[in-house]
């Protein structure tokens, strides 16, 4: 199967953690699209979704989903999205796609994190994918020294802009073996929005897509 097919695979598959009548978290990237393509297809009726990018979005409006402010919404039951890498716990790196920091908002109103990832995906240790890192821009130079002083190399992701209207940092070279002291040291340099670890609002579940089908992984 290829990559494509097994992302497909596990968007179909994350339909049955979907309750019809409640609200749904919704993030962000290839593999979501292929949930949210799913969703719209299944027929199954729910009060709206909440997203966590304009990309997203606007892929739900146009296949007329009805998409809700998170300031509307007090708490979900599920958060459907994505990663870049998945360890053994269910800790993440996200932000590849650049929409890590509201990704983060709305996975905190879920009561669980629902990660769908095809299985070159999944990691011992955290790392091997640049870790993405939303900073305000006239922080990003510290926050790069910061980065260099514990061995990582970050570098500006050019041309882009978030959401939020900031920008990203990618660090190579970080092993990141304790995610949890990590996310927590990093969130509180000055200028950092979000670092794309995801250890305070890991996954619960992940659908990992295989060349055998779907895995599901629990933690
Ligand atoms: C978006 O910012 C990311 O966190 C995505 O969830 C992550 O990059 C996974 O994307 P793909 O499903 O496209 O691999």
């Amino acid at each position: 199967m290829t990559q494509d097919e097994l992302k497909a695979l596990v968007g179909q598959a994350a339909l049955q953690y979907v309750t019809p009548g409640t609200v749904v978290g919704v993030g962000t990237g290839s593999t979501v699209d292929k949930f949210i393509d799913a969703l719209a297809a299944s027929g199954l009726k729910i009060a709206g979704a909440v997203s966590s990018s304009v990309r997203s979005t606007e892929r739900m409006k146009a296949l007329g989903i009805a998409v809700l402010e998170a300031a509307e919404v007090p708490s979900l039951q599920v958060y459907i999205d994505g990663a870049d890498e998945i360890d053994h716990r269910g800790h993440m790196i996200k932000g590849g796609g650049a929409a890590l920091t509201r990704e983060k908002i709305v996975a905190d109103l879920a009561q669980t994190f629902v990660c769908i990832a095809d299985e070159s995906k999944l990691v011992s240790v955290l790392g091997r994918f640049p870790l993405p890192v939303e900073v305000i821009p006239m922080a990003a130079a510290q926050i790069a020294r910061r980065f260099a002083a514990m061995g990582g190399d970050a570098r500006l992701r050019e041309g882009v802009v978030t959401d939020n209207g900031c920008q990203i940092l990618d660090v190579r070279g970080l092993q990141i073996t304790e995610p949890a002291a990590f996310e927590a040291e990093v969130n509180q340099w000055p200028g950092v929005v979000t670092v794309g670890v995801f250890a305070r609002n890991k996954a619960q579940v992940c659908l990992l897509g295989t060349a055998q089908g779907v895995k599901t992984l629990k933690f």
